[in-house]
């Protein structure tokens, strides 16, 4: 498995024995990673491993979004067949939805003919850190499920946080473990086994594959996670679910030895790197 493939790709999480035009279809341009509820009940991914995914997720995340979201302008990153996209165009805000994989984008457009939400969202073929060289702003970005897949995702984190007026809907996968420690203005370079503490923020970097996945480069634990929201100039205001963090801007400098100059010189590099 290379790293452009996930684990989800060789799980039959689409319907296995389709026997209408419209399970047909469904199965034709699968695999699903969401299980989408189609109009007259049809699921996407009925067999989904991890359950009616993201559905339960959303059950417990929804409370904690504006019921009404009229006139809001919605980012939503990494979009996949576009669940979150088609939730919060729902509550009324127009949705645009990026995503660097034209499979998933295909049921995503083709899902909003489904839901008849063409007019509200919107998909559209792109890296996260392409975000950078673009001067819209939205009300809220949803950032679910991507970070920890990324090889930069500081520079990532850096460029989203700019792109949103109001709310930051994150979620990663973590290591395990809640613990916080106080962090000190500085460590002494001899007290670094205090690094050691469950409750320091660390990232464990995965070489190879976590769960059957290689698209996983990233674990952080809570700490870490709390710490480079922080750093980034974030503030959370709610946990809705493990591993979900809603943030707004904390309005505080930027903690540590955050640099303007470095995020806007790495945006300028990845695009030279990328175009050569
Ligand atoms: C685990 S899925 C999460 C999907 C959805 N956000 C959710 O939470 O259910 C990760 C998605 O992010 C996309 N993705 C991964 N790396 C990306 C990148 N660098 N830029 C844009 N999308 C990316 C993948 O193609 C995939 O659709």
């Amino acid at each position: 498995m290379n790293r452009t493939e996930t684990a989800f790709e060789t799980l039959e999480t689409f319907i296995s024995d389709p026997k209408t035009p419209l399970e047909r279809k469904i199965f034709d341009i699968g695999p699903w990673f969401h299980n989408l509820h189609l109009p007259d009940g049809t699921q996407t991914a009925p067999n989904h491993p991890l359950g009616d995914f993201p559905s339960f997720k959303w059950e417990k995340i929804s409370g904690a979004i504006p019921k009404s979201l009229k006139g809001w302008n919605v980012l939503d990153i990494g979009c996949n067949a576009g669940f979150y996209s088609f939730e919060l165009a729902r509550r009324g805000a127009y949705v645009t939805g990026i995503d660097l994989d034209g499979h998933y984008l295909r049921q995503a457009r083709w899902a909003a003919r489904q839901f008849g939400l063409q007019e509200k969202v919107k998909f559209r073929k792109m890296q996260i850190y392409d975000l950078a060289h673009s001067g819209t702003t939205y009300d809220m970005v949803v950032f679910m499920g991507v970070f920890y897949h990324l090889r930069y995702p500081l520079l990532a984190l850096d460029i989203v946080a700019q792109k949103f007026k109001k709310l930051l809907l994150f979620q990663t996968l973590t290591m395990p473990g809640e613990e916080v420690m106080e962090m000190v203005d500085d460590l002494p370079i001899e007290n670094r086994e205090v690094m050691l503490n469950s409750g320091w923020p660390k990232m464990a970097f995965i070489e190879n594959s976590l769960a059957g996945d290689a698209t996983n480069w990233w674990a952080p634990n809570h700490a870490a996670v709390e710490a480079m929201l922080r750093s980034g100039g974030l503030e959370v205001v709610k946990r809705p679910d493990h591993e979900v963090y809603l943030c707004t801007h904390s309005g505080i400098e930027k903690s540590g030895n955050y640099e303007p100059e470095e995020l806007s010189s790495a945006a300028k590099s990845v695009r030279s790197v990328i175009t050569g």
